[in-house]
C-alpha cells in the first residue's frame, strides 16, 4: 500500500459520525486514482466486528506501564472487493474489544495501545507505506512516537499527514500517564505538552509533516476558534492545507439507495421525493401536504442541540410546516425534543437514537434539512441533503460556508443564517417555508442541487498531491 489511514472509525465497520464516512470512502477513491490505500482501525465487539471474517496478519503484546495486553492485527477478508481497499482491524484483548467506539473511562489507554500496535505492526513491514495518514486525536500520538521514540527509529522517515476532523476533541491526559509511551528523549516532552497536559492533537500538529482540515474555511477559522489551541494553529499554519470532504456517491445515491422507499433521479425527483416523504410522514404521523423540515445529527452543543427544541417550537408556531428530528446525545435536549411531540401532534416528531437507514429515508423524504451548528469543520449532512434534493438551511460557519450558497445570492441554492439563536434559525425556516410556497422556484432549486458534484474524486486527488509533496 502507498498510504495507510489510521482511524478510530470507518464506515461500515464502526460509525459515530462523519469521520467514519470520510475514512470509509476516501481510500477507495484514492485507490481508484491509482494511489493504493489501506485502513487500520480498532477491532470493536460490535455487529460488524463479530460478523467479519479475517485472517491474522500480526501478533504482539502491547504494554501500558506494568500491564500487558495481547494484540492481533486482522486482515479483513474481502474488504478490497467490498470497500475498495484493504481493511485491517487491531484486536487488543480487554481493551479495544468492546461494543462502543468511545465513552469508556480508559479511552486514553485504549487508543494509546492502539497507536502503539499500529506502529509495531508497520515496523515489521518488508516494505513500508509512503505515507501514514492519521485522523483526529485518537491517532495524534503517532506522528510524535514515530519521530521521537527510539523503538521506531527504523521507520522514522515515513511522512505523516494529520487530518483534523474536529479540533474541539483533543485527547488530553495527564503527564502521570507518560509511562504508557515508549521510551524517548525526555527533553522533547514539550512536543507533547499543551496547557500542562499531554495533548494528543497539539502533539500531532507539532510533530506531523502536514496537517489538514476538512474544509478550507475551517482552517481559516481555527486560529480564532477558541479551541485552546488557537495560538498553535496560527504559528503552524504554514504546514496546513484545507481540503474539502467529499461524499461517497456509491453509498449516497438516490437512484440506487436500497434504504429508501423509492429511487429517483433529477428527472424523477418530484415523484421520488413524494413517495419517500409519504412513507416518512406515515411512519411519524406527519402531514405530507406540508413542507417537512428535518434535523439529523449528534445532539451536542456543536450542533445547536441545546436550542433545537426551541427552534422547532418557534418555527412550528410561526409556520404551517412539519418538523422531524433524528439524533441522540444530550439527555436534556432529548427530553425537550420528546416533550415537543405533545405540543404539535401530527406536525412534529422525534426519533431518539442512531439509525442509518432512517437517515437515508429522511435525506430523501424531507424538503429542508437544518444545521444550526456553532462550528462545523465540514459537515456531510448538507452534502447528502443536496444530493437527495433536500434544501439545506445552515449557519454560515466552517465547511457549511464553503458548500452552501444562500438563495439571496446569484446562483444560490440554500438558506444561510448568521447566528445560532432560536430567532435566527426560526427566521431561516420561515424563509424556507416561503420558498416552498413559491412552487416553481422550489422545484427548480431542488433539481439544481441534485446536480452539484460533491463527490470525493477532486478531494482524493488533492490529498494525493499533498502526499506527493512530502513522500520520497
Ligand atoms: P459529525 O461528524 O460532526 O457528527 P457530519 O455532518 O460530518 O457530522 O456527519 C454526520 C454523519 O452521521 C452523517 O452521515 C449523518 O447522516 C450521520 N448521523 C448523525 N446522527 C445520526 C443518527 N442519529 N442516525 C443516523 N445517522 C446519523
Ligand atoms: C467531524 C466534524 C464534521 C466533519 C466530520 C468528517 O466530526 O464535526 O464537520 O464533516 O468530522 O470530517
Amino acid at each position: 500500500m502507498k498510504v495507510i489511514h489510521v482511524s478510530a472509525e470507518c464506515y461500515p465497520a464502526a460509525k459515530v459520525g462523519g469521520l467514519a464516512d470520510v475514512v470509509g470512502a476516501l481510500p477507495k477513491y484514492q485507490t481508484n486514482l491509482g494511489y493504493e490505500a489501506a485502513v487500520v482501525m480498532p477491532y470493536y465487539e460490535n455487529k460488524y466486528g463479530k460478523s467479519s471474517k479475517h485472517t491474522t496478519d500480526y501478533q504482539t503484546v502491547v504494554d501500558l506501564a506494568e500491564n500487558n495486553y495481547k494484540a492481533t492485527v486482522y486482515k479483513t477478508d474481502n474488504s478490497l472487493k467490498e470497500f475498495g481497499y484493504h481493511l485491517y482491524q487491531v484486536h487488543i484483548e480487554n481493551l479495544l474489544d468492546r461494543e462502543e467506539v468511545y465513552g469508556y473511562e480508559d479511552d486514553t489507554e485504549r487508543f494509546i495501545a492502539f497507536q502503539k500496535v499500529v506502529l509495531d505492526w508497520i515496523l515489521q513491514f518488508a516494505q513500508v507505506p509512503k505515507i501514514i495518514h492519521c485522523h483526529d486525536h485518537h491517532t495524534g500520538l503517532i506522528p510524535f512516537m514515530l519521530t521521537q521514540c527510539t523503538k521506531y527509529i527504523p521507520i522514522r522517515g515515513i511522512p505523516t499527514v494529520f487530518t483534523i476532523h474536529n479540533a474541539q476533541y483533543q485527547g488530553e491526559f495527564s503527564f502521570e500517564k507518560l509511562a504508557y509511551l515508549p521510551e524517548y528523549n525526555l527533553e522533547q516532552s514539550g512536543i507533547l505538552e499543551w496547557d500542562y497536559s499531554i495533548n494528543s492533537m497539539a502533539a500531532a500538529i507539532k510533530a506531523c509533516w502536514k496537517y489538514t482540515t476538512v474544509s478550507p474555511n475551517y482552517m481559516n477559522e481555527l486560529p480564532y476558534a477558541a479551541t485552546g489551541l488557537d495560538w498553535l494553529f496560527d504559528t503552524e499554519r504554514d504546514k496546513s492545507v484545507g481540503i474539502l470532504n467529499g461524499i461517497d456517491t456509491d453509498v449516497w445515491n438516490p437512484s440506487s439507495d436500497k434504504m429508501i422507499a423509492k429511487n429517483y433521479t433529477v428527472r424523477t425527483v418530484e415523484s421520488g421525493k413524494q413517495a419517500n416523504k409519504a412513507l416518512l410522514c406515515e411512519k411519524f404521523n406527519l402531514d405530507p401536504k406540508k413542507p417537512l423540515v428535518a434535523f439529523i445529527g449528534r445532539l451536542v452543543y456543536q450542533k445547536g442541540a441545546d436550542i433545537m427544541a426551541g427552534i422547532f417550537d418557534r418555527a412550528l408556531d410561526a409556520n404551517d410546516i412539519n418538523g422531524l428530528v433524528l439524533g441522540s446525545g444530550d439527555p436534556h435536549a432529548e427530553f425537550l425534543l420528546n416533550e415537543l411531540k405533545e405540543k404539535y401532534p401530527g406536525r412534529y416528531n422525534t426519533y431518539i437514537g442512531y439509525n442509518e437507514e432512517l437517515s437515508h429515508l429522511i435525506y430523501s423524504g424531507a424538503d429542508f434539512l437544518i444545521m444550526p451548528s456553532r462550528f462545523e469543520p465540514c459537515g456531510l449532512n448538507q452534502l447528502y441533503a443536496l444530493r437527495y434534493g433536500t434544501i439545506p438551511v445552515v449557519r454560515t460557519t466552517g465547511g457549511l460556508k464553503d458548500t452552501v450558497k444562500d438563495i439571496g445570492e446569484k446562483g444560490g441554492f440554500g438558506i444561510r443564517h448568521e447566528h445560532v439563536s432560536v430567532d435566527d434559525v426560526a427566521l431561516a425556516i420561515t424563509r424556507a417555508n416561503k420558498l416552498y410556497n413559491d412552487t416553481a422556484e422550489f422545484k427548480r432549486i431542488r433539481k439544481e442541487i441534485m446536480k452539484i458534484d460533491n463527490s470525493w474524486e477532486n478531494s482524493a486527488q488533492e490529498y494525493i498531491e499533498l502526499y506527493n509533496l512530502i513522500a520520497q
